[in-house]
């Protein structure tokens, strides 16, 4: 087998830099293995993960059953398109409806953007079937929202920052505030609106959770006005907020949902989930994907569903959630950085106060200094979305290296 010399870091970097479009600026290292929430560098230095690959690597890394499902695949069958069937995708599909309580029918892809456009397409596809014309299809998002960056889920995306430029974009979208059950009121009279999409805590957008009763009222709005409910768990789903959906806090029954990241745990793939108003809607023709559905990616995803569902792993979450929550109270008690920690399970956001506002990427430039992979949400929120699996070592590790981050920010 042809062995890959290795090649420095320096020059690594310096490909990014020449190469790359530069639509990213990731911070300056380059990382080579990782085991369980433990990254390393190709210097060989270690960072503990509490960024999970932007919540992702939910089962940490090298996760054994994963691997084994993975190789196992590659063994048979890579790839055979939607034109033939293999058993990973149909397991799989079976798996989320059961595991869903809702839906009826599965459309397997390959990310996030992808999900929430095929979730777009059925909303109008529905309309249309219910005889409503193009302008009565609306789609009310929120702000602060973010549901991808294709043409439609950027515009889903109620964030003017995400769309400039790009104009100009599709239509059939309003924007409302997140949390404001009463200006959704409002909106529905207007009497165009075919379906609410939402993500049960936005991430992107500053890890904010739904509001108490949020959810159940948007779901009674819906209903009384012949609208669908949208879910966006992406992020949120999977596990990361405790329970395997993010939706069964609010105890409501969406119309579709939509997944990826952690549903592969680091395997690309993204799935649309369709409940009983809406699963028999689209038909043959009607929408596809080459790769949607690929042998590799369900079987990592049949595992990744199975585990993340587990006692095991939901107990870990609520239990890592305490300490985390307990830790960044410790730390902030000693150096005042934050006005509000938030968030449900493993996704918690520590919002930066009055004087810090900005600078979280400076606290992220820290943190990678000091072994820690740390994310944020937007200029004055830090992310904490770590592997669900994480152990008590490994997060009293990270606490004790974002500790050492802070205090030499705070001291800068
Ligand atoms: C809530 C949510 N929706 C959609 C997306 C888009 O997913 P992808 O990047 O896989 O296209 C993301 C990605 O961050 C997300 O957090």
């Amino acid at each position: 087998m042809q062995q890959h010399e290795s090649t420095p870091s320096s020059r690594l970097l310096d490909l990014g830099q020449r190469y790359w479009l530069p639509v990213y600026k990731p911070r300056e290292l380059v990382l080579d293995h990782g085991k369980g929430a433990r990254v390393w560098d190709t210097e060989g230095r270690d960072y503990i993960d509490f960024g999970a690959g932007i919540a992702v690597n939910a089962l940490g890394h090298q996760d054994p059953d994963l691997l084994a499902a993975l190789t196992a695949q590659a063994h048979k069958l890579w790839h055979a398109s939607n034109v033939f069937y293999t058993e990973p995708p149909l397991r799989l599909a079976e798996e989320l409806v059961n595991a869903s309580g809702f839906a009826e029918r599965v459309f397997l892809c390959n990310s996030g953007a992808e999900a929430n456009e095929a979730a777009i397409k059925l909303v109008r596809k529905w309309a249309a079937a219910q005889g409503r014309a193009a302008d009565k299809r609306v789609i009310v998002t929120f702000r602060g929202s973010f549901h991808g960056r294709t043409l439609a889920t950027v515009t889903a995306t109620a964030q003017p920052k995400y769309q400039a430029g790009y104009e100009p974009l599709p239509g059939g979208f309003r924007y409302l505030d997140f949390n404001d059950a009463a200006a959704l009121e409002t909106a529905f009279t207007t009497g165009d609106i075919a379906a609410v999409m939402l993500e049960p805590v936005q991430g992107e957008g500053g890890v904010l959770p739904a509001a108490p009763g949020f959810l159940q009222r948007v779901r009674e709005l819906c209903d009384a006005h012949g609208a669908l409910l949208v879910l966006d768990e992406i992020q949120c789903g999977m596990g990361r907020t405790g329970t395997l959906f993010a939706h069964a806090h609010d105890h409501v029954k969406p119309d579709i949902v939509t997944l990826a990241k952690a549903l592969g745990c680091g395997f690309p793939i993204g799935a649309m989930l369709a409940g009983p108003k809406v699963a028999e809607v689209m038909q043959y023709g009607a929408h596809g994907t080459t790769f949607g559905g690929n042998p590799m990616a369900t079987a990592v995803a049949r595992v990744a569903l199975r585990k993340l569902g587990s006692t095991e792993v939901l107990a870990n979450v609520a239990r890592q959630a305490d300490a985390l929550r307990a830790g960044l109270a410790r730390i902030n008690d000693e150096l005042q950085l934050f006005d509000e920690v938030r968030g449900r399970g493993l996704m918690i956001g520590s919002v930066l106060n009055a004087a810090n506002k900005g600078k979280a990427g400076e606290i992220l430039d820290q943190a990678a200094a000091h072994g820690l992979l740390l994310l944020q949400a937007g200029p004055d929120v830090l992310r904490f979305v770590p592997p669900l699996t994480i152990s008590d070592e490994e997060l009293a590790e990270g606490l004790k290296r974002l500790h050492a981050a802070l205090g030499a920010f705070a001291q800068a």
